[in-house]
């Protein structure tokens, strides 16, 4: 659901906690990557098994609902609907990974994950890379909305 709403203070702290929550989610896949195929620490796999989606699904819905029609609104150039459209599309790339993601590393906690360890390792990094260079790009993009509008950053002070 879109909104007409502008980006208050509060949903900047949102935005910000949601990408700070997605970061320490890439940390734990990292760390979980790292620790193939023999250290794995199954507290921490079936933690990010269970949250890799909701967590995905919730800070994506949040940008979509909020974030993204502000931006249209704010800035109305071809750019940054182009922008928009491109990190949407990784939104539907990432949630389809996650939910691979959450899969795999349930299936390996089964012990029944048919996949190579190697594998598995280009999976958790090939995902939490897309997940930083897309938080990356939306954190550039959000400075640069509240650049452009001076009185709106001063609000938010
Ligand atoms: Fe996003």
């Amino acid at each position: 659901m879109r909104t007409e709403k502008r980006i208050d203070e509060l949903d900047l702290k949102t935005l910000q906690q949601n990408h700070e929550e997605l970061l320490g989610l890439c940390r734990s896949l990292e760390e979980l990557a790292d620790s193939l195929p023999f250290d794995i620490d199954d507290t921490l796999c079936r933690k990010v098994s269970d949250a890799v989606v909701p967590l995905i699904d919730r800070t994506q819905k949040f940008e979509e609902q909020l974030l993204f029609p502000d931006l249209d609104r704010s800035a109305g150039s071809c750019f940054t609907a182009m922008m928009i459209e491109r990190l949407k599309n990784e939104h539907r790339c990432d949630r389809l990974a996650a939910e691979e993601i959450s899969l795999t590393l349930k299936a390996l906690l089964a012990g029944r994950c048919g996949l190579s360890f190697d594998t598995v390792g280009y999976m958790l990094r090939g995902f939490f890379e897309c997940v930083r260079r897309h938080i990356a790009a939306e954190t550039a993009v959000i400075d640069s909305l509240f650049a452009r509008e001076p009185e709106r950053q001063a609000a938010l002070l």
